[in-house]
């Protein structure tokens, strides 16, 4: 073995040695650093004959290749060794059980809400959803409440100091109420010429803002809005459809309806709705569920319908106080915090 077999017999051995990579880079700088082995042999070649120094520096080029290989075949091995190191160290065991997450469900008020859409589309009422900020125009002026009207402070709302595109003060809607205006008016639009109109059956449920906040009331709150306009629908209707709602909704069919007389700017004549369940641990309890009346004519007339000939009525219900009163639940806040042990209880 001539002196450059054996340089490569030893490097190989070195790389083979070398156990990281760091120390690797320390073997080759022993053999191809600055001054390396295979360095000093190349800077030997000046002190040899032209003829010599051509073969000899031909073999020692031919070494430092070879050197070259066997240190990239060491450096290959390496890092596939540490690669490998790594998978098995972060291994999965993919026949581990999953940690399940908990199925949600619906929010208590949403299966309220559901319900409600559910019945009253049973009887052939639409569903619709406005917007939740609305202008002052639609939240009060439009159902017969005037600017300044101390009827206003029926519904202390947030207001927003801001106008609309056409100079219309906004709020957070204190009531679903607008939406009667918004959807009776798209419904005489669409069917203007016809005659009569086809009716106005409508739901429109959402979410309401107010200033008030304690056990039975959130700043935040739903509210379901009901309307049905056409040319001969009664106080008698209304009492039908709400009381067969309420029915059908606790599924009870004791329950009883009470109208009691009140005032609200969009109806007239105007009534509080009161129920009594018919069974259970409230049986016989007179409870206000909604306002409701037949609807003013100033109102029916910003719908763009003529109030001698379309009448019909309102009303406004909480879908927050339907879920109390069908789950049993006693503090409305309950619904808003989002406590997972009480949300859980409704999947
Ligand atoms: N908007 C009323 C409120 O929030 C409730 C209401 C009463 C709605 C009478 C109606 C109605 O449609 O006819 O207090």
């Amino acid at each position: 073995m001539n002196d450059l077999d054996a340089l490569l017999t030893q490097a190989t051995a070195d790389f083979a040695a070398a156990p990281t990579a760091a120390e690797l880079e320390n073997a080759k700088a022993r053999f191809l650093g600055k001054a390396g082995r295979v360095t000093e042999l190349l800077k030997g070649l000046g002190k040899l004959g032209v003829d010599e120094k051509k073969t000899r520096g031909a073999e020692i080029n031919q070494l430092k290749a070879r050197i070259e290989s066997a240190l990239n075949a060491r450096r290959e091995a390496l890092a596939a060794a540490e690669l490998e190191a790594q998978l098995e160290a972060q291994a999965l065991d993919v026949t581990l059980p999953g940690r399940a997450r908990g199925m949600g469900g619906l929010h208590p008020v949403s299966r309220a809400i559901e319900r409600i859409e559910a019945i009253f589309g049973s009887m052939g009422f639409d569903v619709a959803e406005g917007p939740e900020i609305e202008t002052d125009w639609m939240s009060f002026t439009a159902l017969n409440n005037p600017e300044n009207h101390p009827a206003r402070s029926m519904q202390d709302t947030f207001y927003v100091d801001m106008k609309d595109a056409e100079g219309l003060w906004l709020n957070l809607r204190p009531h679903t109420s607008p939406m009667q205006v918004r959807y009776a008016k798209a419904h005489a639009a669409r069917h203007a010429g016809a005659d009569p109109m086809p009716e106005i059956r409508v739901i429109a449920p959402g979410r309401t803002y107010r200033v008030d906040s304690d056990a039975t009331h959130s700043p935040m709150f739903h509210q379901c809005e009901g309307l049905w306009i056409g040319e001969h629908i009664s106080f008698k209707d209304l009492k039908v459809v709400f009381t067969d709602f309420l029915r059908r909704f606790f599924e009870d069919d004791g329950i009883e309806t009470r109208f009691r007389p009140s005032y609200f700017p969009f109806t007239e004549p105007s009534a509080e709705i009161d129920m009594a369940f018919g069974s259970g641990p409230l049986k016989g309890k007179w409870l206000e569920l909604a306002g409701s009346g037949q609807v003013h004519p100033n109102v029916v007339r910003n719908y763009g319908l003529d109030p001698e000939r379309y009448i019909g009525f309102a009303f406004g219900m909480g879908p927050d106080r339907l879920a109390m009163l069908r789950y049993g639940v006693s503090d409305l806040r309950m619904f808003f915090e989002n406590d997972l042990r009480f949300l859980y209880q409704f999947r």
